[in-house]
């Protein structure tokens, strides 16, 4: 019998339109003036002017805070929650990908704890919850609208921290795929590749549940089947939606079954490259699914059966090979075929990302705890 686990979720609103409720949720949470946390490419597509009608619509005022980097820095967290406090905001809305909303939720816990954010980094730090947060999410993949993670950017450091707290999860996630359609199919691969990865770490999970095993599977099954088709027909309203429900679903999979290895490895390598997440986990994952394969083949073969490969019967080896392989052909598919090498990563660098990533609390649940020299190996095979 499985031991007791947690399944936390917010309220979430899935479907065409759910955008347009921002302005209901904001007053049915009590809201006058509205902090919206969004960055300037998000800006550029339109998608915080919208949010912004549906505010005023309800009689709600807003202040727009877009200085964010793509990978968010503590400072910009600290200045997001300075403002805050001196436009005296009650509620907070993030409109965005991972960067909007991980800032949010950074500059919800600094301004009801009055810490530095820096001061949050690993699992259950956070004392208090934040105010009231809505998150909106513009991209098919980070899953920070309904999870209950922030990744914060020590910029000086060139480290990444995680912070994992149910305080974090936000109050309300209005997923709306039509908001997808303005991704570029860049962006629309590396977000959904990010989410593809979340199932398949949350699958293996240490910390893993039947509840976050069902949301995994179904979550790969979706994105396998439906991302390169998007990128087939980036205007498919219907096939952007069936990848936003698998980023939702891999979404509701890790926030309970926490990571694993590829994004303790990608953290690091974000921290000290500034390279985009969904591209990091891109190039790492098929070598760290073939490090664990030993350690978590019944649920690999759940996965498999979701992609249609028919590993059934056939020897340990011989199936581990054929869906590494299928993994590696999926990222190279939807285009990316980078190595750590084309991203300008310095081999020299290996042993400091290695120890990063070895702290990084993804690693903890990782069905294998690696050694420095294993992480070592692993970040080789991807050059
Ligand atoms: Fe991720």
């Amino acid at each position: 019998m499985d031991e007791p686990r947690k399944f936390v979720v917010p309220e979430i609103v899935f479907g065409v339109g759910a955008l347009e409720l921002a302005g209901r949720y904001a007053r049915n949470l009590g809201a006058a003036n509205i902090l919206l946390v969004t960055d300037p490419g998000v800006l550029d597509a339109g998608w915080p002017q919208k949010v912004i009608r549906a505010l005023a619509a309800e009689g709600v005022d807003h202040i727009v805070f877009s200085d964010i980097s793509p990978n968010p820095r503590a400072e910009e967290v600290m200045l997001g929650a300075a403002r805050y406090e001196t436009e005296c905001c009650d509620v907070i809305v993030a409109v965005g990908g991972g960067s909007p909303m991980d800032c949010a939720k950074g500059i919800g816990i600094v301004s009801t704890n009055g810490r530095h954010v820096l001061e949050f980094e690993g699992v259950d730090r956070v004392d208090l919850p934040g105010p009231p947060l809505i998150c909106i999410p513009t991209t098919a993949g980070t899953s920070a609208d309904v999870s209950q993670f922030a990744i914060i950017s020590n910029y000086y450091e060139r480290k990444k921290i995680a912070i994992i707290s149910k305080t974090v999860v936000p109050d309300v996630a209005l997923i709306d795929p039509s908001t997808t359609l303005t991704m570029d199919a860049d962006l629309t691969a590396c977000t959904g590749m990010d989410a593809f990865v979340h199932a398949a770490e949350a699958l293996v999970s240490s910390a893993g549940s039947p509840l976050t095993e069902l949301h995994a599977v179904e979550a790969a099954r979706l994105i396998y089947r439906h991302l390169p088709a998007v990128l087939e027909a980036p205007d498919d309203l219907e096939l952007r939606g069936k990848v936003m429900l698998g980023s939702l679903e891999a979404g509701l999979a890790f926030s309970n079954a926490s990571l694993g290895a590829v994004h303790a490895m990608s953290h690091s390598l974000g921290g000290r490259f500034d390279m985009a997440h969904g591209e990091s986990n891109s190039i790492l994952v098929d070598h760290v699914v073939s490090f664990n394969w030993a350690a978590a083949q019944r649920r690999y073969h759940r996965m498999a059966t979701a992609m249609g490969l028919e590993l059934a019967g056939r020897p340990p080896e011989e199936a581990r090979e054929l869906f590494v392989d299928a993994v590696a052909r999926f990222k190279r598919r939807v285009g990316i075929r980078q190595t750590l090498m084309d991203c300008g990563v310095d081999p020299v660098d290996v042993p400091f990302l290695a120890r990063n990533a070895l702290n990084d609390p993804c690693m903890a649940t990782n069905p294998i705890l690696p050694t420095p020299a294993q992480i070592e190996k692993i970040y080789e095979e991807a050059f």
